[in-house]
């Protein structure tokens, strides 16, 4: 049987809550010992916490645990129903400063109506102390994203890997969890023999002169042609890839030159979106890969079929496939790269939690490798691989991504082409002439890439999704010119009220938050979600609910400000009145926008 759970702690004054409190975790701890006192019998009851939707009527969280424990019950023999149960758990739950009451509805919810004074006291030390990262069990991450293949193209499907990979990246690190950011290059594998024999006849002083490729996709093609048609060349490729695998040091030097092409190709890729990233590719697992090879035979996971070594997850079943670890020719592959870099994550790096982000094409790959690690002990059961899932790109008529002439699109062309658009949008609306020439580039860069971004992070990623810089720069809807724009709004409102941070301070170290009007109220209780939302973001990796959430601010923010002065003047336009909380409202809106623009790579202007 198992240890009875700990009781958790709760909060019983209002005093010692902070800016980082995370209103559904308390929830979630209230009714767990709640329901624990009605039904100590139950192992494990389901403590189930959900915002109440839009309806005030509803309350603003629910408990929605009775209809299942009911069920739980009547398997028992117990004779009960869900609106019994929940008065039962009604009656055993604590009394909170965070519950102002809590009434039982309809088939057994129970409604749960938030203490404003809470509210306003967690949005006064927002204000006072700054947003503050929810507290939770510091982990070493391994994110394995953008990864892009040497001298073949970094496409759309790269973008998505390193644009959702970097949020995942800030998130984590917003957290104060210990990321390792890691650019798994494909740097390695057969490829490399035509490449480096076709170097070695292209530009033989390679080794004392840069050779001049600019275009490496079409070196590319040339070596595959070559390779294709000529036995000869096709012979000393081969032999190129074994020279290379042995270490040979001109061989590694040609091979070398091929790597500083595509990674400064990258690298304006990386510079453009601001993206930090450590490379580290296949080639780095080269020792690594034979020490796997050599454990995995030794304790007997591999089997030999026709000439080859392959890896069963499951030996028994044969569910699924298996890994080629050792290909017929004793060459290694993807599989065995991959078996070798979970291992060194593992050992070496002394992981928590290995992230990879590649494209849903590959998630039969990823499921493989991890039921691989774990039958080989390189996973512990409790371990696992996260396959950060995502959908392709498509163009705006719904089929594969391409240019007008029917060419695959390459990414640096679409960046330009996203700020060009950026820049004419901006000229459109006149902001040429009100901004200055540095403030218009700034403008235009931050449009430009946040667009992008945002376009991808607030679409469920497992969807395909279709890419219109029509869409993405329209100025309505959930979009980044929307949200920016709304954000210079509200940066724009303690502007022109001309009210300094220290005087609005000041004021808040006096009074504290009132929240008296409804939609004040309102827009509060939004305010103070931000806890709750990054730790499910933490937990699933869907970073769209960042995005709703970031909207949902920007919505309640706008009806406060249709119905609430936060200035008042007279016809002359001289300020005849300063709603100083209004003003806090507004300063702790645009910081917590702030930070999940910030989550989401994307950067603020303070005009534009
Ligand atoms: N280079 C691969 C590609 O372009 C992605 C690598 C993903 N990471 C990994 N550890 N397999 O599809």
């Amino acid at each position: 049987k198992k240890e009875p759970r700990k009781r958790p702690s709760l909060i019983t004054d209002i005093n010692s809550v902070e800016s980082n409190f995370c209103i559904l975790e308390e929830l979630k701890n209230i009714f767990e010992v709640a329901i624990g006192s009605a039904y100590p019998d139950l192992e494990d009851p389901p403590i189930i916490i959900t915002l109440s939707g839009n309806n005030p009527k509803f309350g603003d969280y629910q408990c929605n645990s009775s209809m299942a424990i009911a069920q739980l019950l009547k398997a028992k023999n117990v004779k009960t129903n869900p609106r019994e149960v929940a008065n039962n758990i009604l009656n055993k739950t604590p009394t909170s400063p965070l519950i102002e009451k809590i009434e039982v509805a309809g088939a057994g919810f129970l409604n749960i109506y938030l203490n404003k004074s809470l509210v306003e006291h967690v949005l006064n030390s927002i204000f006072r102390f700054g947003i503050k990262p929810p507290p939770v069990k510091r982990e070493r991450v391994i994110v394995d994203f953008s990864s892009p293949n040497i001298a073949k193209e970094m496409h759309v499907g790269h973008l998505r890997s390193t644009i959702i990979g970097d949020s995942i990246c800030r998130l984590l690190e917003f957290l104060e969890h210990d990321v390792l950011r890691i650019n798994h290059l494909g740097d390695w594998g057969t490829q490399f023999g035509m490449l480096i024999a076709h170097l070695q006849d292209k530009f033989p002083n390679y080794k004392t002169h840069s050779p001049p490729i600019s275009d490496l996709q079409a070196f590319y093609k040339e070596s595959k042609k070559r390779f294709d048609e000529d036995e000869v060349f096709k012979k000393r490729a081969y032999a190129c890839v074994v020279r290379l695998q042995s270490g040979d040091p001109d061989y590694i030097a040609a091979w070398k030159k091929i790597c500083e092409v595509s990674r400064l190709e990258f690298q304006k890729i990386y510079d453009h979106l601001d993206i930090k990233i450590i490379d580290r590719g296949e080639s780095f697992y080269q020792d690594r890969m034979v020490a796997t090879v050599k454990y995995l035979k030794e304790n007997g996971y591999l089997e030999e079929d026709e000439g080859r070594y392959i890896m069963w997850g499951n030996p028994d079943t044969h569910e699924g496939i298996p890994l080629t670890i050792v290909k017929s020719d004793g060459g290694y592959t993807y599989d065995t790269s991959d078996m070798a870099t979970i291992r060194q994550r593992v050992e070496e790096e002394k992981g928590d939690r290995f992230i990879y982000v590649a494209d849903a094409g590959q998630h039969t790959h990823f499921v493989t490798i991890e039921a691989c690690a774990k039958r080989a002990g390189i996973l512990k059961p409790h371990q696992k691989v996260e396959n950060v899932v995502f959908g392709v790109v498509l163009g705006e008529d719904k089929k594969k991504f391409k240019t007008r002439s029917g060419d695959t699109i390459k990414l640096i062309d679409l960046i330009e082409e996203g700020l060009k658009r950026s820049l004419e949008k901006l000229v459109e609306k006149g902001r040429d002439k009100v901004l200055s020439p540095e403030e218009l580039e700034k403008a235009q860069k931050a449009v430009a890439y946040g667009c992008i971004k945002y376009a991808d992070l607030s679409h469920n990623r497992v969807n395909d999704y279709v890419f219109s810089f029509d869409k993405m720069l329209d100025d309505k809807g959930n979009t980044a010119v929307y949200l920016l724009y709304a954000l210079t709004r509200i940066r724009s409102i303690a502007r022109t009220a001309q009210i300094s941070e220290e005087a609005l301070l000041a004021e808040a170290k006096k009074t504290g938050f009132k929240l008296t009007h409804e939609a004040e109220w309102k827009l509060g209780k939004v305010l103070l979600r931000l806890p709750e939302v990054i730790l499910k973001v933490a937990n699933d990796l869907y970073l769209h609910s960042l995005c709703e959430y970031l909207y949902e601010i920007s919505s309640a923010f706008t009806e406060f400000y249709d119905k609430c002065y936060c200035v008042e003047k007279d016809k002359d336009g001289k300020i005849v009145k300063i709603y100083y909380e209004r003003l806090m409202l507004c300063e702790v809106t645009a910081r917590l926008m702030e930070k999940c623009l910030d989550i989401l790579g994307i950067k603020t202007v303070s005009k534009m």
